[in-house]
């Protein structure tokens, strides 16, 4: 049994996204203060593409409940049943809180530029704040390297079933 089409197309999508939110991520700071106009415009794609990624996983949390699940194969070892459980939960935690934390640090930093959700300007939600500028700005980088760090394990998984063990191989299902 695969995933419905509506939540591969989800997971594709949403993979994309992630996959190049983390690479500019790390690519695009720390902010050029010699070069304000290019890191602005990299900000702006950014802020705008991670909350894309946060309605992009509200969907999804809504739509997967509407759905039958494919149950992993029954000769998959229970250890790696729970591993793949405890990835996905992951998965799921960190879908949200980055965004989260991304809003807030961008809130609460003195001279963020705004919050931009493609040519909409959203609320800063929590006053400028330097305290919890410092935080969440340290815990969004280290949130998006846990992600990082999930993520590998996660696609080393699926290649690992796919090519290693055949008789467990569940990508054909979210293909
Ligand atoms: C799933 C969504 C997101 C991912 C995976 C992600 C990932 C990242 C990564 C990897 C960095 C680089 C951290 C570093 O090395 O210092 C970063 C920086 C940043 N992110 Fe995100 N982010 C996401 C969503 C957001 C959102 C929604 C916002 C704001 C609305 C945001 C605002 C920022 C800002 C302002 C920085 C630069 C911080 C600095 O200059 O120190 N992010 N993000
Ligand atoms: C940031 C990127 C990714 C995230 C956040 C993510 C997250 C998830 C989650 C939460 C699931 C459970 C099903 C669901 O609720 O949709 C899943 C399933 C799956 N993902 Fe990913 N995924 C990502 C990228 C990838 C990539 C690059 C691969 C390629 C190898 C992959 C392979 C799979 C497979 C094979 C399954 C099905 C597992 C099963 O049958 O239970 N994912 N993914």
């Amino acid at each position: 049994m695969k995933y419905s089409l509506s939540i591969r197309a989800i997971h594709w999508l949403s993979a994309a996204t992630i996959i190049g939110l983390l690479i500019l991520g790390v690519y695009m700071t720390p902010y050029d203060i010699a070069n304000i106009e290019h890191s602005e415009s990299l900000y702006f794609w950014h802020k705008s593409f991670g909350i894309l990624s946060f309605l992009f996983v509200v969907v999804r949390i809504i739509n997967k409940r509407r759905h039958a699940l494919p149950e992993l194969p029954t000769t998959m070892p229970k250890h790696e049943k729970l591993a793949a459980k405890f990835a996905h939960t992951a998965l799921y935690l960190l879908m949200i809180v980055v965004p989260v934390l991304g809003y807030l640090q961008s809130s609460t930093y003195e001279f963020s530029s705004g919050i931009h959700f493609f040519g909409i300007d959203l609320p800063e939600l929590v006053p400028n704040n330097n305290a919890i500028f410092e935080i969440t700005n340290i815990l969004h980088k280290w949130a998006s390297y846990s992600l990082i760090a999930v993520l590998v394990a996660h696609v080393a998984g699926a290649l690992k079933h796919r090519f290693l063990d055949k008789e467990n191989d569940v990508l054909n299902r979210i293909l």
